[in-house]
């Protein structure tokens, strides 16, 4: 006897929605083979009925409200691919789980808000939630960590997770161009959210770290810990002073389980050019899984868009219909431990940059502030912005290893200089 298919209720016909249908449409024989039975869409949900969606949805039954389709009899697995962590998406997933259905979901807003609960109320009834999209769009990594990594003791977890960021920050490398006006081109080519800050306040990318972190670390998800801080100023001056020192700013994410708790951060850093992370370009993601056993894996792929968000939704279902059913952050959710959030971050170097009056004495009070703070000096640059002695010049400082709150305290002293030209930047340097 045949096996039976495998059906879907999807819930968002949007980008990734439609990605799916596509993908069906496309590869139904292929999936089943690999899936061992076939895999259906039964029914849909999207807001406008009417919206032309450049697929045939017509063998499909409609549902208008999310939380009906996923309650229904003849669907196995509810597809989440609306978004937002409140609002329909979460009622909508709460009603699949109560109802026993499986969950696919690309939705890291929501996992990072609700995913303890979400997982207890799966257990609870038999039910899996898996979220591959939902973390470096096309980049398997869930899995790597999940799976591939589970004889690993993780050590730490890294990576660039949000496109637009990372398109945006090169963009202004290649181009020469303020933030401002990439980011105004970034919303014209359709790159960000709804709610850019979501983007550009590093939020998207945290509510990811969160995700790893969690499945990494055996804890559960603490988005709320995570330290956020956006790409907004990062001025174009600093990508390319940065550079001209061997650095490439990125929007990064570090999740550590340390002796001071877990360290989650998601804050523009520098990264040598050298480094992995350097020359990635454009809406490309790299995450970095380092093991005790493995050392350090690097992933790199497409982070968002049709086909590869609907490629990791599909590796999702696929192991739903092989009857692949592991608990949502990889061990059982009782088992997940609160984390004790540490509060500060690991010492790490830092670029510093600032503008000094350009006269005797002035490059000395700084090095005295900093070696007050107890900050040594690495490499240090001066440039004077004219070449005219009687110009302010721009200095900038590497230092070794500081604590963020000696470089704080260095930055205050700094203020009392009146030496200073503006404001100075620090930005941290993160070691791979
Ligand atoms: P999208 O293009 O904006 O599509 C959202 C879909 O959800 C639309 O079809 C919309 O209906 C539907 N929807 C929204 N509210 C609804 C409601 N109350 N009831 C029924 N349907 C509703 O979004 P997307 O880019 O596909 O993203 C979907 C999810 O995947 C989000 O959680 C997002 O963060 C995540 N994700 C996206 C990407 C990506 O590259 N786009 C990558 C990774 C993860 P209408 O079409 O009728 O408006
Ligand atoms: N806004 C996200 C990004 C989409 O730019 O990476 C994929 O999650």
């Amino acid at each position: 006897m045949p096996a039976a298919p495998l059906r879907l209720g999807l819930a968002g016909l949007g980008t990734v929605g439609i990605g799916v249908v596509k993908i069906l449409e496309r590869e139904a024989d292929l999936v089943a083979a690999r899936a061992g039975r076939p895999v259906v869409i039964t029914a849909v949900s999207a807001r406008d009925r009417s919206k032309n969606r450049d697929a045939d949805l017509s063998r499909f039954a409609w549902e208008t409200d999310p939380v009906a389709l996923a309650s229904r009899d003849d669907i196995d697995v509810f597809v989440e691919v609306m978004g937002g962590h409140e609002g329909p998406a979460r009622a909508a997933t709460e009603a699949a789980l109560a109802a026993g259905k499986d969950v696919v979901s690309a939705n890291k807003a929501l996992l990072a808000h609700h995913g303890q609960t979400l997982a207890t109320q799966a257990e609870a009834k038999g039910a899996t939630i898996r979220f591959e999209a939902a973390v470096a769009g096309g980049i398997p990594v869930i899995k790597a960590l999940t799976e591939g990594l589970a004889g690993n003791r993780i050590k730490r977890v890294m990576g660039v997770m949000n496109g637009t960021c990372n398109y945006i920050l090169t963009r202004m490398q290649a181009a020469g161009l303020p933030y401002d006006q990439v980011f105004e081109e970034a919303r014209q080519l359709g790159y960000l959210e709804a709610d850019p800050n979501l983007d550009v306040g590093g939020i998207d990318a945290g509510h990811k770290l969160s995700l790893l972190a969690a499945i990494a670390f055996g804890t559960q998800v603490a988005f709320d810990a995570v330290e956020l801080e956006g790409i907004g100023n990062v001025s174009i001056d600093d990508i390319r002073l940065a550079d001209e020192m061997g650095y490439r700013i990125k929007l990064l994410g570090v999740a550590q389980m340390t002796g001071r708790g877990l360290e989650q951060r998601m804050t523009p850093c520098l990264v040598p050019t050298e480094s992995p992370f350097g020359p990635l370009m454009g809406g490309t993601n790299m995450v970095m899984l380092e093991g005790d056993s493995v050392g350090q894996i690097f992933l790199r792929g497409p982070g968002a868009g049709m086909g590869p968000t609907a490629s990791a939704v599909m590796g999702d279902v696929i192991d739903i219909a092989r009857g692949i059913r592991l608990p949502t952050f990889g061990l059982p959710a009782a088992q997940l431990t609160k984390p004790v959030p540490a509060r500060s971050a690991a010492a790490a170097p830092y670029y510093l940059r600032m503008t000094l009056l350009d006269k005797p004495g002035a490059l000395a009070k700084i090095a005295t502030c900093l070696g007050e703070a107890g900050v040594s000096i690495d490499q240090m640059r001066q440039i004077n912005q004219k070449g005219d002695e009687d110009d302010d010049a721009i200095v900038l400082i590497v230092t070794h290893k500081a604590t963020p709150a000696d470089i704080s305290d260095a930055m205050a002293r700094f203020g009392a200089t009146g030496v200073l030209v503006g404001a100075p930047v620090a930005i941290r340097i993160e070691e791979v």
